[in-house]
């Protein structure tokens, strides 16, 4: 058997994607933050023993046999053969993946997991059909086969920051693929933190392709759309420029909206808990008296993504544990940090 592998970082949206259409395309363009800690390890190795015809997978996560797991990544493999990767029902495969956090954690890891199997994929065509592309190339693909297998993990492949979604002001947008924009972005941003402070390990009440749907008979749905396209355009000014304050405006009030839009839903999801206001509301105010900038953002769960310059990051991190580590299950933090995207590991 021949076997390569990849880490991938999971990400944070400041502009959240939240709605989609047709083939994994998202009703809004996005951005992210590529984190650092929070990866997936995947190992691929294959033979050319296929003798069905067809995906012929096992599949382990944190060495231990997920039935669960192994049906997703098959029907994900099964999907994109044809198109992408012919070569996929002609081998057997053996992945072995694994998290640098806890899966209990409630972080979501699809975007990492898929981004890692992807850059294994593309991968593996270079070594199957002896055809390198160009490391722009490599990335695209990348880029388009992630999103396929969950669209936030397309943003993952690029390093600091990524943005997925056609917007008519941003050169070489595409719905199809995330772009790199970590040239677009002052040096400020190349340093932010962001500590997730683990609010609830449990599964999520709603999973992300639920959600999504229920954007559709969403009342407020269209003016989600228009203002993220603004807010993008704000942001990526913000971004350019360094203005932390503008920046960290944009990112609660993405986050707040994309709750406000699952409260709004039918059937409703209330998914932060009281402790995720708690903090809000301790960050705010530390904000105000401090005048440090720090901000917060949110995924489509409770836990909370504590954002600021790495300039206080002494400051910052006596507060957390002074006065919000007693809000997090088991007190948990994952200190984290904007990244460098994918690694190689073998
Ligand atoms: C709230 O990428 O997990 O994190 O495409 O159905 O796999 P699927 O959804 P997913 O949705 C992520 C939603 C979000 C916002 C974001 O990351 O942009």
């Amino acid at each position: 058997m021949t076997k390569v592998g990849w880490e991938s970082p999971s990400n944070i949206a400041i502009i959240k994607y939240w709605g989609k259409h047709g083939r994994q395309l998202p009703n809004n363009p996005s951005v992210s933050f590529t984190l650092n800690a929070a990866a997936t390890r995947t190992f691929v190795a294959w033979s050319d023993e296929n003798k069905y015809g067809r995906i012929d997978l096992t599949f382990t996560f944190e060495n231990k046999e997920n039935l669960a797991f192994a049906a997703r990544i098959e029907k994900f493999l099964d999907n994109i053969a044809d198109e992408y990767f012919p070569f996929l029902k002609e081998i057997s495969l053996n992945i072995e993946s694994s998290n640098s956090f806890p899966h209990s954690s409630g972080i979501a890891s699809s975007a990492s997991g898929m981004s890692a199997l992807a850059m294994c994929l593309c991968e593996i065509e270079q070594s199957i059909t002896g055809y390198k592309t160009a490391p722009n190339e490599f990335i695209q693909k990348a880029s388009i086969v992630a999103r396929l297998g969950s669209g936030s993990a397309c943003r993952s492949v690029h390093p600091e920051m990524g943005l997925w979604g056609f917007h008519p002001d941003i050169a070489s947008s595409s719905d199809d693929f995330a772009i790199g924009i970590s040239h677009l972005i002052h040096p400020v941003f190349k340093t932010f933190h962001d500590d997730i402070l683990i609010i609830s390990a449990n599964e999520k009440s709603v999973s992300s392709t639920a959600g999504h749907k229920l954007m559709v008979g969403n009342p407020y749905a269209n003016a989600r759309y228009q203002q993220a396209n603004q807010q993008i355009i704000s942001l990526m000014e913000a971004l350019k420029v360094g203005d932390i304050i503008t920046f960290g405006k944009i990112a609660e009030s993405e986050a707040l909206t994309l709750h406000a839009l699952m409260m709004s839903s039918d059937p409703y999801y209330i998914l932060m808990e009281e402790a995720s206001l708690t903090i809000i509301r301790k960050i705010k105010n530390f904000r105000l008296d401090t005048g440090i900038p720090i901000f917060f953002t949110l995924d489509a769960g409770p836990n909370i993504h504590v954002l600021y310059p790495d300039e206080y990051a002494g400051e910052v991190r006596s507060f957390i544990l002074s006065e919000l580590i007693v809000h997090c299950f088991e007190g948990r933090v994952i200190y984290d940090q904007i990244g460098l995207g994918p690694k190689k590991i073998l």
